[in-house]
């Protein structure tokens, strides 16, 4: 890539997170999500960082102010209640049937991927004798331990060091096929759902969106949660959907870690976070090892097995420094002959299986925030050759297809395409384009 187009990716970059900054917030991108969402905002504040370290730690701050009593941080945070083109809106989670859900922001019920803690180190190797920073630091570790002992006490009921998600939008990955068999399983009687329209279909191309049989369910089970005061012991035992994902829990595994390195340094008591990182790790080499598919693999609790698809999030915990040597050499040999055929890195599903679609969402697309993490992982581990192709892919992808929100992933037909898949001007595209170029 020459110096003039690197400068356009930074400048875009740049672009767009001005563009979608509101007061104390960023919104994912301007028409689909014109809201505060979870993990976004984690990958965001990164980049933030780079022009304002003190947006950075605004962006967080603001996001842990819609922080549950019992320690969840929701998927959305509705903090303008007069926004009408998202739906499901704050009135309909009604999040305050919990009584621990703040009266504002208003927000979702369900939760996502907590890269927090990751994120926090990650800022504080950029700024290392930042006072403010460290300062913040010491504010919000403590917030973010409070959200992981959410996921080990709400979300674990056998106790194992593995939490579970009863709802496909916590997993970041709404419509992979992974929670196909799960979403089979709800009986829906469509006379007791309630009626509602989607809005995100008339904003985006209805053939890269989840389709509507899949929202019914959707639907279903923010009803299902609400019933439950969105933490009842019920979900647990009741749920259709119960599920241990591969992708959330090395999150929770990297942040976990991230928290320890961090605790002396905060002067902050680090001995429940390595009681729970030494108990998560072993299972989750013990559980979500899948020797059939050579990665690892999500776990269907109701359905008492492992899901047997390869995808992301199996990938996902070479990020997370959870496979050992031959395990990782596993990881890294499908990402190279994805490579070798002609893809893109990195798919979010099997491209051989007959569920992979190139274009739907979570059902087979580049997602940018993926490459970020998968790269960071591959050169921690010391691949740095495929390192640099999941960071170049992306860029090249960004470059000529523009900075959406996921990707077409077969090399030949991307190069008949003049733009890329979903919502336009992305935040987390910027931010892990940016990243990226700073990543050597
Ligand atoms: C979609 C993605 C989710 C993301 C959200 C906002 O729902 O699946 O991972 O957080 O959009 O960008």
């Amino acid at each position: 890539m020459t110096d003039t187009q690197l400068r356009q990716l930074i400048e875009g970059s740049k672009a767009i997170l001005l563009e979608n900054w509101k007061e104390g917030f960023t919104v994912p991108t301007k028409n689909l999500y014109p809201f505060q969402w979870n993990w976004d905002s984690g990958f965001v504040s990164l980049v933030h960082s780079y022009f304002f370290l003190f947006i950075a730690m605004l962006l967080l701050d603001t996001l842990f102010k819609g922080q549950w009593e019992n320690g969840m941080v929701p998927h959305i945070l509705f903090h303008s209640e007069n926004e009408t083109t998202y739906f499901p809106n704050y009135d309909f989670w009604n999040s305050n049937v919990n009584q621990g859900a703040p009266q504002k922001p208003k927000s979702s019920g369900i939760t996502q991927p907590p890269v927090h803690g990751f994120i926090l180190e990650n800022l504080l190797e950029k700024f290392h004798d930042n006072e403010e920073l460290l300062a913040f630091a010491k504010d919000i570790f403590p917030k973010i331990v409070h959200f992981h002992r959410f996921l080990y006490t709400y979300r674990d009921p056998n106790q194992e060091g593995l939490f579970f998600i009863y709802h496909p939008w916590e997993s970041g990955r709404d419509n992979s096929p992974l929670w196909d068999e799960s979403l089979d399983r709800i009986q829906i009687d469509r006379s007791k759902l309630p009626t509602y329209k989607r809005k995100d279909t008339s904003l985006a191309d209805s053939s890269e969106r989840p389709t509507d049989d899949q929202y019914d369910r959707y639907v279903y089970l923010i009803q299902f949660g609400k019933e439950n005061q969105y933490d009842g012991k019920a979900i647990a035992k009741e749920s259709p959907v119960l599920i241990q994902d591969s992708m959330m829990n090395a999150i929770l595994i990297k942040s976990n870690q991230s928290l320890i390195n961090l605790a002396d340094r905060l002067v902050m008591d680090k001995a429940e976070l390595e009681e729970w990182q030494q108990q998560s790790i072993k299972s989750y080499n013990d559980k979500l090892w899948s020797d059939e598919l050579g990665m690892y693999a999500c776990y269907d609790m109701r359905g008492g097995k492992q899901i047997p698809f390869k995808e992301i999030g199996g990938i996902s915990p070479i990020y997370a420094g959870i496979p050992d040597k031959q395990k990782a050499d596993l990881l890294a040999k499908y990402l190279q002959d994805l490579h070798d055929r002609g893809y893109y890195l990195c798919p979010s599903f099997d491209v051989d299986s007959p569920l992979f679609d190139s274009k739907r969402y979570w059902r087979g697309p580049v997602w940018p925030q993926m490459n970020w993490m998968i790269h960071m992982g591959l050169k921690e581990y010391g691949y740095e050759g495929l390192a640099k192709i999941v960071k170049s892919d992306l860029l090249e992808l960004v470059r000529t297809l523009g900075f959406h929100e996921y990707f077409e992933p077969e090399k030949s037909l991307a190069k008949k395409l003049s733009r890329g898949y979903g919502g336009d001007s992305f935040s987390w595209t910027a931010s892990s384009v940016l990243d990226l170029i700073h990543s050597t």
